[in-house]
């Protein structure tokens, strides 16, 4: 079988959850300038449409991580392959991840960040697959919660592939 992606949600629902996130945010850190940090690659593509659609004032860095592991799950060794450019030190920081799956890369992540001492610091997952948290990770903000599928789209990749697809979808066809 030839290798294809189903589409799990579609482009326009996505756009309208993120709209309500953005929301939600502004609505909870007005008066405040809110921080996002972009967990690389996967996270940009959510981040840039999450903070375009947030109405009060914004910044943001980015950092890349590696969890040793093979393809499709982590391992909880973090690396961190690119550091933030700024300190944390008094923001009210958010870290944006693409997905959240057995919860072990931002356990750590979490872990390193808080010892920088922002002001606050939650988290916010375009996608969550609770049914597979190994360590308990407090996700604040849930765009979707899906089911034990590998997605792709929207930023997640598979082999490094369906990164720029505009909806979120499950590759069919693959062992
Ligand atoms: P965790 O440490 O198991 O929570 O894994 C988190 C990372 O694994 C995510 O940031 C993704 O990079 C990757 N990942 C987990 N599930 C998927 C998936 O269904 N599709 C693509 N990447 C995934
Ligand atoms: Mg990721």
């Amino acid at each position: 079988m030839a290798e294809t992606v189903r589409v799990l949600i579609e482009e326009d629902e996505v756009a309208k959850r993120i709209e309500e996130l953005g929301k939600k945010i502004s609505k909870d850190y007005a008066g405040k300038q809110v921080h996002l940090i972009c967990v690389l690659k996967g996270g940009v593509f959510f981040m840039c449409e999450l903070a375009k659609r947030i109405s009060i004032p914004v910044s943001m860095d980015f950092m890349s991580v590696s969890s040793y592991g093979d393809g499709t799950s982590s391992s909880g060794v973090v690396k961190i392959a690119k550091d933030l450019d700024e300190t944390l030190e008094g923001k009210d920081v958010l870290v944006v991840e693409d997905i959240i799956d057995s919860g072990r890369t931002l356990y750590y992540l979490l872990d390193i960040l808080a010892k920088r001492h922002p002001s606050s610091m939650r988290l916010c997952t375009l996608l969550d697959k609770p049914e597979r948290r190994v360590r308990d990770v407090k996700v604040d903000y849930v765009g979707f919660e899906i089911p034990d599928e590998f997605v792709v789209g929207y930023g997640l990749d598979y082999a490094q592939k369906y990164r720029n697809l505009p909806y979120i979808g499950v590759v069919e066809g693959v062992e």
